[in-house]
């Protein structure tokens, strides 16, 4: 199904009700968008650049309001503690594993909150950097972006669009040995997230910067009209 901000954000009765353009003081017509990016390097990252690019070219269609987490900066990897807490009810948790979990509630917040996201995300050594990995191990949890039902496990975070940019130096994307795409599509499956669409940066060189332009030109589009 095709995401259609306009109706996801109500603006078609905005629209009807008289109101010519939104501006970032009707907060409820602000696009929510969760900008998350996990290459280790800064400056030099083509993916950090990408991502911007693409909240700069939603940015000028529309007001956007973004949350971002660098999880190249570091997250921690799941430890006894935080997997106890993550199954004991809230009001059973000790002091030590609500303070464990603390960082992966923000996650799952912002997530929740979040109605596009767009995620910046390298090839590293044919999957995932083990900082995304440690991401979507504090992203995934039952009863908050998933639960188990007698049929199975459903996904709760519906009605999200999200935007990846993959970048890598050979990998070319959909090849057998790029193993970071299926799983992410799977992983954001599982927490209900179908909407997925991806800027291909892949076997990236500067000579692509057109077509990466072009995509995400397309996408925004697709976000606003
Ligand atoms: C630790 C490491 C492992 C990498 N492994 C791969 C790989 O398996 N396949 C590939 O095509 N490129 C690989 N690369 C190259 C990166 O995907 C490429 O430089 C990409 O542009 C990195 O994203 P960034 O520019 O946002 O930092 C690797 C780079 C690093 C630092």
């Amino acid at each position: 199904m095709k995401f259609n901000v306009r109706k996801w954000f109500g603006l078609k009765s905005l629209n009807e009700n008289g109101s010519k353009k939104l501006n970032t003081t009707q907060k409820e017509n602000v696009m929510k968008v969760w900008h998350i990016d996990s290459s280790a390097r800064n400056e030099q990252s083509h993916s950090k650049r990408i991502t911007q690019q693409f909240i700069d070219n939603l940015s000028q269609k529309t007001s956007v309001e973004s949350d971002s987490l660098n999880v190249g900066a570091g997250l921690p990897f799941l430890t006894d503690t935080m997997v106890g807490s993550y199954f004991t009810p809230d009001e059973q948790r000790t002091a030590e594993q609500k303070s464990a979990i603390a960082v992966s509630n923000d996650i799952v917040k912002s997530a929740k909150e979040a109605d596009v996201w767009v995620i910046g995300v390298p090839i590293y050594n044919f999957s995932m950097p083990a900082s995304f990995k440690a991401f979507i191990d504090l992203l995934c949890r039952s009863k908050e972006t998933f639960t188990y039902t007698e049929t199975g496990p459903v996904g709760l975070l519906d009605n999200k669009q999200v935007f990846v940019v993959v970048t890598s130096g050979g990998t070319e994307l959909g090849s057998e040995v790029d193993f970071l795409t299926p799983w992410l599509k799977h992983c954001l499956s599982f927490i209900g997230i179908q909407n997925v669409s991806f800027v291909h940066a892949d076997q990236y060189n500067p000579e692509k910067d057109e077509a990466i332009t072009q995509q995400i030109e397309e996408m925004t589009n697709s976000l606003v009209n």
